[in-house]
């Protein structure tokens, strides 16, 4: 089947009315590989219909750069979905606003504030330092018994967040920490089911379980950031930012009252967007890095020894390091190009009539940009099903950044969390390799690497044996 989009057509999945290409998305299989496959058969643009909405998906980095990059602004929307809706008091956070004056002027504010207290500022390497060493002193007084690394790692970036975003920092058991992640937990579970409400809102009138979960931990967040939120506008000091609330109040303040004005629950959903966007993200990124370095013991050995030539063990690496460790960063790397944890972006829609490969695309058009495909492309990368951290280093040795790898997105809708996450994965799997040997218990099995789909792309829970290392 085609369909025809201005004078040209592309190929199409089959469809029926009301529930448009479903039947034909039924699949055990996840959806980013249920995509690439329909791209070996349907080619590299091709459509189909989520219901009654029309959807382009795309695997082909051309095509990719074009929908991101060169006509970036054309295709920044982002489509209205019952569940995100609930989550940003219909859309008042960076992520799943469409695209607008207001958003742009938040989202710059978001940048700038991250900024401010990122890279260059100290204020997050400390954060992140003082979080992992938190993290090997947990994981040292394990003792070399195996356990799933995924709640301590979790906690550890969920602390990072709370510390940058309203100055809290919490011991292991603090109850507020514990209804932190268990409201997100909560979130992260019901929207990864969201599925077919998104697609149909009117099943919205039906009793939908996960939906009343979903706002019940919604209202929870939302409650504790607005205590946060009154404590710090009674102590705020506009010279002096303490932390995003603080960052992002200054910024609501000094807008001049006019429409393009973000408010007081733009900030809320800023904040409580750092927890939905930053935490599952990096934590899954740093679960993947063992799991891969478990596979590969011998890539593991090759990090120690550069973490021992170039740190050594009388004090933490710091960022400073970063470019005398390129095996580590291009490990990093590698793990984000072979397990990307959002391998089809987040759905963008074109905001005005435009055109993608030289097909005219009307306005509202759904896109649906296939980042697992592109970086299994064979075209690009030798061998893409293997683990091969080489591909990121240059014959001397050096990082280099092949143009197919865009694990953060691209253009007007890249993660605005990029260098946050970057810093925070140097710093942790750093230290950790540092400080750790990490191994398959006895008589357990290796990881399983296929992954699991739901916000994110996870792997399976494993365990592992942490062993100091001196
Ligand atoms: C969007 C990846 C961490 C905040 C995105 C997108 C990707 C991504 C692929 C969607 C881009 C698109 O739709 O075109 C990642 C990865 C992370 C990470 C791989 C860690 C390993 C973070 C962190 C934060 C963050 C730590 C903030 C604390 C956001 C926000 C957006 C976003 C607000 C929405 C941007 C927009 O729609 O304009 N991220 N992210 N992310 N990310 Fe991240």
């Amino acid at each position: 089947l085609r369909c025809m989009l201005g004078r040209r057509s592309v190929p199409c999945l089959p469809r029926v009315p009301v529930l448009g290409s479903l039947l034909h998305l039924r699949s055990s299989l996840p959806p980013h590989l249920l995509l690439t496959q329909l791209s070996h058969r349907y080619g590299p643009l091709f459509g189909l219909y989520s219901g009654p909405h029309f959807t382009l998906v795309v695997s082909e980095i051309g095509l990719v750069r074009e929908v991101l990059l060169q006509r970036g602004r054309e295709f920044a929307g982002r489509p209205k979905m019952v569940t995100t809706d609930v989550l940003t008091q219909g859309g008042k956070d960076i992520a799943f606003a469409d695209y607008s004056p207001l958003w742009k002027s938040h989202r710059r504010l978001v940048h700038n504030s991250f900024t401010l207290f990122g890279e260059g500022s100290g204020k997050l390497h400390t954060i992140v330092q003082e979080a992992a060493d938190d993290l090997c002193e947990e994981l040292q007084s394990c003792r070399g018994q195996s356990s799933d690394l995924s709640p301590v790692l979790m906690r550890a970036v969920t602390n990072v967040i709370c510390r940058l975003v309203f100055s809290s920092s919490y011991q292991r058991n603090d109850p507020e920490l514990l209804t932190v992640m268990d409201y997100n937990d909560g979130i992260v579970q019901t929207i990864a089911r969201g599925g077919l409400i998104d697609i149909f809102p009117w099943l919205r009138i039906f009793p939908n379980k996960d939906l009343k979960k979903l706002k019940q931990c919604v209202s929870v967040r939302d409650q504790l950031l607005h205590r946060k939120l009154l404590e710090h506008k009674m102590t705020l000091k506009p010279g002096e930012p303490r932390d995003l609330l603080d960052a992002l109040l200054i910024g609501q303040m000094k807008g001049s009252g006019g429409e393009d004005d973000i408010t007081e629950d733009h900030v809320l959903m800023t904040a409580a967007e750092a927890f939905g966007a930053g935490v599952e993200t990096t934590s899954t990124t740093l679960l993947w890095t063992i799991a891969f370095l478990l596979h590969h013991p011998q890539v593991q050995e090759r990090v120690h020894s550069e973490l021992d030539e170039c740190v050594g063990q009388a004090r933490a690496p710091s960022l400073s390091d970063r470019s005398h460790l390129p095996l580590l960063d291009a490990v990093l790397c590698e793990v984000m190009r072979i397990r990307p944890v959002s391998p089809v972006l987040i759905p963008h829609v074109a905001m005005q009539d435009t055109s993608l490969g030289g097909h005219s695309v009307p306005k509202g058009t759904r896109v649906l940009v296939n980042m697992w495909a592109i970086h299994h492309d064979p075209k690009h990368w030798d061998e893409p099903e293997q683990f091969s951290p080489e591909r990121f280093l240059d014959s001397s040795g050096r990082r280099v950044t092949p143009s197919s790898f865009l694990p953060f997105g691209a253009g007007p809708r890249v993660c605005v969390g990029e260098s946050l996450a970057r810093i925070e994965l140097f710093l942790f799997a750093s230290r950790l390799l540092q400080r750790f040997h990490f191994s398959v218990p006895p008589r357990a099995s290796l990881p399983e690497l296929q992954g699991r789909f739901g916000v994110v792309l996870q792997p399976q829970s494993y365990s592992v044996t942490v062993t100091p290392r001196h």
